[in-house]
């Protein structure tokens, strides 16, 4: 009798399938996975693939963006309701609203949301490359939408005139300048490397900013022991696993509870039957496709 582990394995390989997972997933399914990253390198990851079947483990906006740039593929979301609470922060009404208001902007919008919003925006970005991206834009306004402190945070790298919308990720708005000091008095050595989605004071004391593929690189980099990441903690696999001479310290409660949805029995059951795949409309299709490979093609 095969595991589930296993039976992934010979089904991966019977239906030509590639399994991306999210830095933040569980670790078994980050074991399981072909490649584990952060947004943008996933996004790329998928557009290049010749496999027949991805298998997004992540949030839907991930797996909606891989289908938007592979759209020959067949995408599946193991998981169908792992929805980013980011993502429903921003709607494709309120985008077309913010165009009207400033007519001269350029939207740029963070991957963290849906495909009907990604449709209204002129250019998409991740946490590794938004200050690339707003930098390459020709216009001096920019609505950028909808993480108000990744917002915030560009604009402090730019000389571009950001217009600010009022979206945030709970799980990194959840870690106080508090949380930091206090481990820091734990281990006053350690450098801290922070998440763009955490608020402006926490980003302020951290000695590095980056996405979670940054942490990754700042980790085996640094000559620092111990490593304070304010992000959230399904990272601590990965960076304990690649640096094993090393310890990080996570704020234990910044938990992010749709990234954990996806299980090995959940992507087994999405491989076996073919199901959950990833269905965009082709008005929304063909729109939001511009933005994601204007990104790529920026990379
Ligand atoms: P990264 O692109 O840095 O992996 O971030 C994705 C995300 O959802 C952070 O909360
Ligand atoms: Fe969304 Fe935050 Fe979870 Fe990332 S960590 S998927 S931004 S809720």
């Amino acid at each position: 009798m095969l595991s589930v582990t296993e039976r992934i394995a010979v089904l991966k390989k019977e239906k030509k399938a590639v399994i991306l997972a999210h830095n933040y997933c569980l670790p078994e399914v980050q074991d399981i996975a072909d490649h584990v990253g952060d947004s943008l390198g996933l996004s790329v990851i998928a557009s290049r693939t010749d496999a027949d079947i991805i298998v997004f483990c992540g949030v839907t906006f991930m797996a909606e963006s891989a289908k938007l740039l592979s759209p020959d593929r067949t995408v599946l979301i193991p998981e169908i309701n792992a929805t980013c609470p980011m993502a429903s922060m921003c709607s494709a009404e309120q985008i077309k609203d913010a165009k009207e208001c400033h007519k001269d902007a350029c939207v740029v919008g963070y991957i963290n949301t849906t495909a009907s919003a990604k449709a209204e925006m002129d250019v998409c970005c991740t946490s590794s490359n938004a200050i690339k991206v707003v930098s390459s834009v020709k216009n001096d306004d920019i609505i950028f939408v909808p993480d108000v402190n990744l917002g915030t945070y560009v604009s402090s790298k730019t000389s571009k005139n950001v217009i600010l919308w009022n979206g945030y990720c709970p799980v990194h708005r959840s870690i106080t300048v508090q949380n930091i000091i206090d481990m820091k008095a734990k281990y006053p050595y350690a450098k801290v490397i922070a998440h763009p989605e955490c608020c402006t004071d926490v980003l302020n004391i951290a000695d590095e900013i980056g996405s979670t593929e940054r942490m990754a690189e700042f980790a085996k980099s640094s000559d620092s022991k111990d490593i304070i990441v304010a992000t959230e903690v399904g990272m601590k696999y990965r960076l304990m696993k690649e640096n094993p001479s090393k310890r990080f310290h996570f704020i234990d409660h910044a938990l992010c509870s749709v990234m954990k949805m996806t299980t090995l029995s959940s992507v087994l059951r999405a491989l076996e039957n073919v199901e959950n795949k990833v269905i965009i409309d082709k008005f929304t299709a063909e729109r939001a496709m511009i933005p994601l490979k204007r990104m790529i093609e920026l990379k």
